[in-house]
């Protein structure tokens, strides 16, 4: 089933998937599959603006933003993602008035009863990151059963952040340490940046290669503060509700035209 192609081997799942999508198809081709990014991570931003546009409420935009997320989470379970981090809720979304918070959380349950099926069908794992606990009970119920229910899967991770703040995290993560020196499991010559790493939320997950934000807006958002340190970062316009796998495809092909350096000097320079 699967098409060999200049750059690689296109993956069997994704071929049906995009066969009606001319764009995506002609993106297929464009990247090399045998070196894809291992961990995507996305901001996304628009929802109350493509609702706006629509003469619609807030809410409606992120409704909308619900059929770009199960479309984002499918193409790169197909294409072979290995993590996808989407930023759902941040520490500071508290702020908004409060039919907005209970229409997200509402749509977050929804979202998890309706795409079970399809995690368990790709075997994607699914698991979040952020303060679990501050979020409503029935919220924090539904999602601890959705990471149960798919802890056995091997595919593609899916991490959402959820009431999720990187400075919160560094916070959380700063306090352990101290906690392990009072209990004498850590000398403090020994902290260095796999501690750290390994004590964040993401701890065992590789840091994102590439970070998409939507909308156009330029900011981190206090996002993955520490994780993003050498993530490639990739803007576009297109609100997220209208954010679509040609998009996803795109950044990819993208990406691959990048050089990382990781701080040293380019191949050809040095
Ligand atoms: C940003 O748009 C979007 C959010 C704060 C929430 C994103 C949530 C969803 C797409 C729905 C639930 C998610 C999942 C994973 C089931 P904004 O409201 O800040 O847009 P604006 O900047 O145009 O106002």
């Amino acid at each position: 089933m699967s098409r060999s192609v200049a750059s690689g081997v296109v993956p069997a799942d994704l071929l049906p998937y995009i066969e009606s999508d001319e764009e995506a198809c002609k993106l297929v081709e464009l990247i090399d599959w045998a070196s894809l990014p291992r961990h995507i991570a996305i901001i996304m931003d628009g929802n109350g603006r493509w609702a706006r546009h629509q003469g619609l409420p807030r809410v409606e935009g992120h409704r909308a933003g619900i059929t770009a997320v199960r479309e984002v989470v499918e193409t790169a379970a197909r294409a072979g993602i290995e993590t996808l981090t989407l930023y759902a809720f941040s520490a500071e979304n508290w702020k908004r008035p409060k039919e907005e918070i209970d229409a997200l959380m509402e749509l977050l349950k929804e979202y998890l009863s309706r795409e079970l099926g399809t995690m368990l069908e790709h075997s994607i794992r699914f698991e979040s990151i952020g303060r679990l606990d501050g979020l409503p009970e029935d919220v924090q119920e539904d999602v601890r059963n959705a990471i149960a229910a798919t802890s056995a899967n091997d595919g593609m991770r899916f991490i959402i952040a959820l009431n999720y703040g990187g400075r919160t995290e560094l916070v959380d993560a700063f306090r352990a340490a101290l906690e392990n020196v009072r209990s004498g499991e850590l000398d403090p010559g020994d902290l260095d940046e796999s501690w750290i790493a390994e004590h964040l939320y993401t701890a065992g997950v590789a840091d994102p290669d590439l970070l998409i934000r939507t909308s156009g807006e330029l900011r981190i958002s206090n996002f993955m503060l520490y994780q993003i340190a050498y993530a490639e970062i990739w803007v576009t316009s297109r609100l997220w509700p209208d954010f679509r796998r040609a998009d996803l495809l795109q950044s990819i092909v993208d990406f691959q035209k990048r050089e990382r350096r990781y701080g040293s000097v380019g191949g050809e320079t040095g």
